[in-house]
């Protein structure tokens, strides 16, 4: 795993829309898998923002999302296609129809959909770089403590503490679903290059728990340990908890001056 230990969530952005940018120059049609929630909100801002000075263009992109609600309507300001449209698809010049997320419409049957969302990522060439938050309980897409680390894309319930923390955006008269159609944890780690966004004091401990415990389906998101190609963005408030920070900083530093001498490596 690469840590990168950043000051504020503004450089984390920063940092993570460079090495988008870097992905989609060298390969300019590449399979983008994509996270919701508040974390990659900064990014996306800057995203948009380097599409609207001509640096970044996502024309030839495909993106598959992590996860859906069950029960909630697309159009529903709070789907995640809602969200993903608002916070990025509606800003740039991507084509809707190659964007994709695990939507289940009434008549259709989850399971169904999760084998052809599987299928579907597979036929598109499978994902280049996943963006990917972490629940404050550890999970990754809507892998919550306990799934199986082998699972693929299928329904999950919330846990209770992800509901009350996912609550906040939701009014009191608002529907809260209990159920997500989510990528399963072996889907995101056939992803070819991971990167993690993490911001915030209220994600230290699962932070600290997803690189430096053990791997355990309790924490889905330690099962990054066992990828290839990970890079983890913190600020300082999520680094918190991190008992080997010296080596990470060090690392950082030397991997920076490889990258210099040596050009960032081809990451599609
Ligand atoms: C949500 C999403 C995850 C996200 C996580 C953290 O429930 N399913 O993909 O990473 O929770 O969200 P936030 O960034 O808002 O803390």
């Amino acid at each position: 795993m690469e840590v990168v230990i950043l000051k504020s969530a503004d450089e984390v952005a920063v940092y993570a829309a460079k090495l988008v940018g870097v992905l989609l120059k060298l390969r300019p049609d590449a399979v983008l898998g994509l996270a919701t929630g508040s974390t990659p909100q900064a990014l996306y801002r800057r995203l948009v923002t380097d599409y609207r000075e001509g640096k970044i263009s996502f024309k030839d992109v495909t993106t598959f999302n992590l996860d859906e609600y069950l029960g909630v309507a697309p159009d529903n300001p709070q789907s995640y296609r809602s969200y993903m449209n608002r916070e990025l698809f509606d800003l740039i010049d991507i084509d809707k129809q190659n964007t994709f997320l695990p939507a289940c419409k009434e008549d259709e049957n989850p399971r169904e959909v999760g084998q052809r969302y599987e299928e579907h990522i597979q036929s598109a060439g499978g994902i280049n770089l996943q963006i990917l938050g972490i629940g404050a309980n550890g999970h990754i897409g809507f892998n919550e403590p306990s799934s199986s680390l082998g699972s693929r894309t299928r329904v999950k319930t919330l846990t209770q503490q992800t509901f009350h923390d996912n609550s906040r955006l939701f009014s009191s008269d608002e529907f809260q679903p209990t159920l997500a159609i989510t990528m399963g944890i072996t889907s995101i780690m056939e992803a070819r290059k991971i990167l993690l966004l993490a911001t915030g004091a209220g994600k230290a401990d699962a932070v600290g728990r997803m690189i430096e415990g053990p791997i355990t389906a309790m924490c889905p998101a330690s099962i990054l340990q066992m990828h290839e190609r990970v890079t983890v963005l913190l600020d300082e408030q999520a680094a918190a908890q991190l008992q080997n920070r010296d080596y990470y900083d060090w690392t950082w530093l030397q991997n920076e001056s490889l990258k210099k001498r040596f050009g960032v490596p081809d990451d599609s």
